[in-house]
């Protein structure tokens, strides 16, 4: 009996194993370094590079940079897109407090004709952003070169 169960958990350990290699391996072939520049002053981009990192698929590293502006002129996020950090992402950019399901999302879509994906501002209860229970709206933008549209929404609550 003793020799069945440990056999028996051997072999459910080497199923295991094989599963969590083959989870390793489809994790490997999408993991990716993403370079997040941020106004050293700010604390929040840290927040979400946490959030960001808690799927434990990509890393964020962090570059502080003086001015802020040129970096989004450069990485053609629209004005009115704005917020505080912006993340180079296996080819894509980041703006502001994004959910990382949604950048999960654009990265295994890849949709044509998008740049990246922006949260405008700093809205309240974003990722990184989470002060309490109070959640403002927000919407997650795919900008691009032919225009943009709304990549997702978030309701907000009224506590
Ligand atoms: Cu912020
Ligand atoms: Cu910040």
């Amino acid at each position: 009996m003793l020799h069945f169960l440990r056999s028996a958990i051997a072999r459910r350990s080497f199923a295991g194993a094989m599963l969590l290699g083959t989870a390793l391996t489809a994790c490997a072939a999408q993991a990716a370094t993403f370079t997040m520049y941020r106004d050293p002053n700010c604390g929040c981009c840290l927040a979400w590079a946490d959030h960001m990192e808690q799927g434990e698929k990509h890393v964020v590293e962090t570059v502080n940079h003086p001015d802020m502006a040129s970096v989004k002129s450069q990485n053609g996020v629209p004005d009115d897109l704005r917020s505080c950090h912006t993340v180079l992402a296996d080819g894509y950019v980041i703006e502001g407090h994004v959910p990382a399901a949604d950048v999960e999302r654009l990265l295994a879509e890849r949709p044509e004709g998008v740049t990246g994906l922006a949260v405008a501002g700093m809205p309240m209860g974003s990722p990184g952003m989470e002060h309490g229970n109070h959640r403002q709206p927000f919407q997650v933008i795919a900008f691009g070169p032919e225009g943009r549209s709304v990549w997702a929404s978030y309701p907000g609550n009224a506590s």
